[in-house]
């Protein structure tokens, strides 16, 4: 299986209007000269992307306004991508979490996690793959999953659930692919300056987010390398071991620790 070349190819980036898609999104057009298709909700973030792209590298933008959290946005959204672009890749990274005590998450923001982090994620990957294997083109698909998926995270409880779920579908249904040109990755960063760990609440936990732009380049080598799962960062990485090797309750107990902390201060 060749390595992913995205020059003057279009690539989908979803959740493109802030952190690592916009980042992602700005490191497809700078350093790889690809084409893009930004999908996001707030047209604003996604008029000022494209036009500093394009300024800066001369690579094609498409704006898709769309919101993940509603079915038939989401399938609106893949046919025009798929019937309008000869579409090489897709980066599926959209998402939102919920840091708090879970007796106080409403259902109805229930719902719209799982709807825009597992519903959506799952509703575009089966587009994707039938539109993939039946044309037996080259591309690639990248799923942003998160370290959640493998050390659940408490007060995040419901958001770690959701990692998990694209983590197991999606490294799952890889082999089930049968165009060997067309590849699945699964991307599972640790914590990220962005946005989504922007607020206070996040606070005492800042010296564990990785800068944006790092994580960014770590997941499009990721993807072109056409690798299944990817931790970025060493520290990632040992953390993923010593939470194997001294086993879940030890370790949850730590996090259960210093999140409480993050969130309570106390
Ligand atoms: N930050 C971290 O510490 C961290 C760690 C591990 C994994 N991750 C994962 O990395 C990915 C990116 O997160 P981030 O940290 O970059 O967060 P972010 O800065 O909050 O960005 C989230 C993006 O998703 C989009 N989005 C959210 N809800 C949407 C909806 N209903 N419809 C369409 N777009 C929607 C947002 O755009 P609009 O608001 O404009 O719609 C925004 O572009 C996520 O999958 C996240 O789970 C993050």
């Amino acid at each position: 299986m060749s390595t992913l070349q995205f020059k003057n190819k279009w690539v989908l980036v979803t959740g493109a209007s802030s952190g690592l898609g916009a980042e992602i999104a700005r490191q497809l057009a700078t350093k790889h000269g690809a084409n893009l298709i930004l999908l996001a909700r707030r047209k604003e973030k996604l008029e000022q992307l494209k036009s500093e792209l394009e300024t800066d590298t001369g690579v094609a933008i498409k704006i898709l306004i769309a919101d993940m959290s509603k079915p038939n946005q989401v399938d609106q959204a893949i046919d025009q991508v798929l019937t309008e672009g000869n579409l090489y890749a897709a980066v599926l990274n959209a998402a939102v979490t919920y840091f708090g005590p879970q007796r106080e998450l409403s259902w109805g923001d229930y719902e719209t996690m799982l709807q825009t982090n597992v519903n959506a994620v799952v509703r575009m990957t089966n587009r994707l793959v039938e539109h993939f294997e039946s044309s037996g083109k080259e591309g690639g698909l990248m799923i942003v999953s998160s370290m959640a998926a493998m050390i659940p995270i408490p007060y995040q409880a419901v958001y770690s659930g959701t990692k998990s779920f694209i983590l197991g579908f999606a490294t799952a249904l890889r082999h089930e692919l049968k165009n060997t040109n067309f590849s699945i990755t699964v991307f599972t960063p640790g914590g990220i300056q962005t946005e989504m760990t922007g607020g206070e609440k996040f606070n005492n936990l800042r010296n564990w987010l990785a800068p944006v732009a790092e994580v960014a380049n770590d997941s499009l080598k990721a993807l072109q390398q056409r690798k299944l799962t990817y931790i970025p960062g060493f520290s990632n990485r040992i953390g993923n071991l010593i939470f194997k090797l001294m086993g879940r309750k030890f370790v949850l107990n730590q996090m259960a620790r210093i999140y409480r902390k993050s969130l309570f201060n106390k």
